[in-house]
């Protein structure tokens, strides 16, 4: 059965992401494409890993106007993406634009989710942007802005995943990068939590890049973090 981890696939050449992938089993694991693959490789990233049976979310958080994110997220879609998401400081009329495009394409059924505030920002970088708002009320307030344009989730940090299920509902999709098993360096994220505390805080998937990347046998990380998400004790 598929667990809640995606696992970032953050490399610059296919064979690189293949190599990790095929270390990794398509019935328990979702993958992720970010930009630095993407943008090395382009779109046949996704029959490579589409013919491994894996589901796979493009996460380029996608921020312009309006009529360019829908399009981009409707071409994302025809590459048949589980998930693609935007920036929700995009606003509603881009959000808004990017679900009805979606929802035209009767055959898709490709999620929209949006990034609330990156897990690499602290209350200091809100601040020298000019904003207020600790990350916890700006997480707040864009997940709100998106749940009603339509999206069907956020990305936010497990810091903010209770307070999110509790104000958008268990149908609104939390997803939480900054993941890091106990004995991990923290690296350039500032809002980490393990894969058991962000689940039990909520998170609906967990986001995990070098924690499983990096290590010597990937599968055996995996297995042992889904043992434990499904007997905590
Ligand atoms: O290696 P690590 O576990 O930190 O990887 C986290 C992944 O999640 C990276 O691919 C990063 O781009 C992505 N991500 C994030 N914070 C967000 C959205 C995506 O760290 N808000």
């Amino acid at each position: 059965m598929l667990s809640p981890l995606i696992i970032a696939l953050d490399y610059s050449s296919l064979n690189e992401a293949l190599a990790c992938a095929q270390k990794l089993d398509p019935t328990k694991v979702r993958l992720k494409v970010g930009k630095q693959l993407f943008t090395s490789e382009g779109p046949r990233v996704f029959d490579a890993l589409h013919r491994l049976g894996f589901d796979v979310f493009l996460d380029l958080k996608f921020h312009d106007i309006p009529n360019t994110v829908a399009s981009a997220v409707v071409a994302a879609a025809d590459l048949g993406v589980w998930m693609v998401n935007v920036h929700a400081s995009g606003g509603r009329l881009m959000m808004e634009a990017a679900a009805a495009a979606l929802a035209k394409r009767a055959s898709v059924c490709t999620q929209l989710t949006a990034v609330t505030v990156l897990t690499s920002m602290d209350r200091a970088d809100l601040l020298e942007l000019g904003i207020s708002e600790t990350p916890a009320e700006r997480v707040g307030r864009l997940a709100a802005l998106a749940q009603s344009s339509g999206l069907d989730g956020v990305v936010c940090s497990a810091q903010e995943a209770a307070m999110l299920s509790r104000q958008c509902g268990p149908e609104f999709v939390l997803i939480t990068p900054g993941i890091r098993l106990p004995h991990d360096s923290a690296g350039d994220q500032r809002r980490v939590a393990t894969p058991w505390d962000a689940m039990a805080r909520g998170s609906t998937y967990l986001v995990m890049g070098r924690s499983i990347t990096g290590a010597h046998n990937p599968a055996a990380v995996v297995d042992s973090i889904i043992g434990k998400l499904s007997s905590p004790n």
